[in-house]
């Protein structure tokens, strides 16, 4: 049983939506709303973790990201069983997944979904205080939708970045983590803002060997002369928009398989994306600065993906 944090959270009902400022200077967006996981709804700016919370010194914990629109989000249920994984890969006591769907029920009755019809929902579980007799510290937290990322689901540009590592290597040394979807980003953030320093969006990790893995916070899926292609699942992070698309495949006519995909196999992609809970599809338009064309695919998998927007 996950505990809630210490008594750090107000019982008072969060004032759902407050403008938060903007990073860019566009128009601000309601700030994020934060529940325990007894239901409780807490200000997104009341501390609700110890400074020594494990999570926060050490990047200690799991978190887990859902897509929400007008209520729904999406796949509840397998991002539930993934946090589940990603704790028993960090051998963390097992979620309370009852707290989580209460926590996740309120934050979705208290947002104001008029004005923001569209967010995420991250599922957080931390190892909880350094010193000891906290338990876990547990919360989920509704956030709108950047505009940025909305504006990525027209085109991103990605570079290649080297991993540093093979991928065969990590599966079998359980200390590297693989497959869970820690809270430990900080190499994940740094390829992002690689990327962006060096005029592109994103990133595609790669092994020194040139295998394919995955982006920072997102799946491969590549067009083969019709063929659609993501990497074999190894060591890196099981995608529930990947199972998603999986699930879809064979009643929209889709040739989905996993493949070890190269480096080379890039330069005749007749389409590629980024698939990831929040952003959902982003079609990539330039890797390493090169053209890469537009799938025709491109359409059907906006469809079964439910792309907002797509027809
Ligand atoms: C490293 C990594 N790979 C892949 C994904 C895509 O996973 P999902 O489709 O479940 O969001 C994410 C996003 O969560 C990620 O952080």
């Amino acid at each position: 049983m996950t505990d809630t944090p210490a008594a750090t959270a107000s019982a008072t009902p969060a004032p759902a939506c407050a403008d938060a400022a903007s990073r860019d200077g566009s128009a601000p967006l309601p700030a994020p709303i934060v529940a325990l996981l007894d239901g409780t709804l807490v200000d997104v700016t009341t501390p609700i973790v110890r400074a020594d919370d494990l999570g926060v010194v050490r990047g200690d914990g799991v978190f887990d990201v859902a897509h929400v629109r007008e209520r729904v989000v999406d796949g509840l249920d397998a991002h539930l069983e993934r946090l589940a994984a990603s704790a028993r890969i960090l051998a963390l006591p097992e979620p309370d997944e009852a707290g989580f769907r209460r926590a996740v029920d309120a934050l979705v009755d208290a947002w104001d979904w008029q004005r923001s019809p569209e967010g995420v929902v991250r599922l957080v579980m931390t190892r909880g205080a350094e010193t000891g007799g906290t338990g876990p510290s547990a919360w989920a937290m509704l956030s709108p939708m950047s505009p940025a990322v909305i504006r990525e689901r027209e085109g991103v540009r990605v570079v290649v970045l080297d991993r540093g590592m093979e991928a065969e290597g990590t599966v079998d040394l359980p200390w590297l983590l693989p497959g869970a979807k820690s809270l430990s980003y900080g190499i994940n953030m740094a390829a992002k803002r690689w990327a962006v320093a060096n005029g592109a969006d994103d990133a595609l990790f790669v092994t020194p060997n040139g295998r394919l893995l995955e982006g920072p916070t997102s799946t491969l899926v590549v067009d083969l002369d019709g063929a659609l292609r993501t990497p074999a699942q190894d060591g890196i992070l099981k995608s529930t928009t990947l199972e998603a698309l999986f699930a879809a495949a064979p009643g929209a006519g889709l040739d989905l398989e996993f493949a070890d995909l190269r480096l080379d196999d890039l330069e005749r992609v007749r389409g590629a994306w980024l698939l990831s809970s929040g952003r959902v599809l982003a079609p990539i338009t330039h890797l390493d600065g090169r053209e890469v064309p537009r799938s025709p695919q491109h359409e059907v998998l906006a469809r079964v993906l439910g792309v907002p927007g797509a027809a």
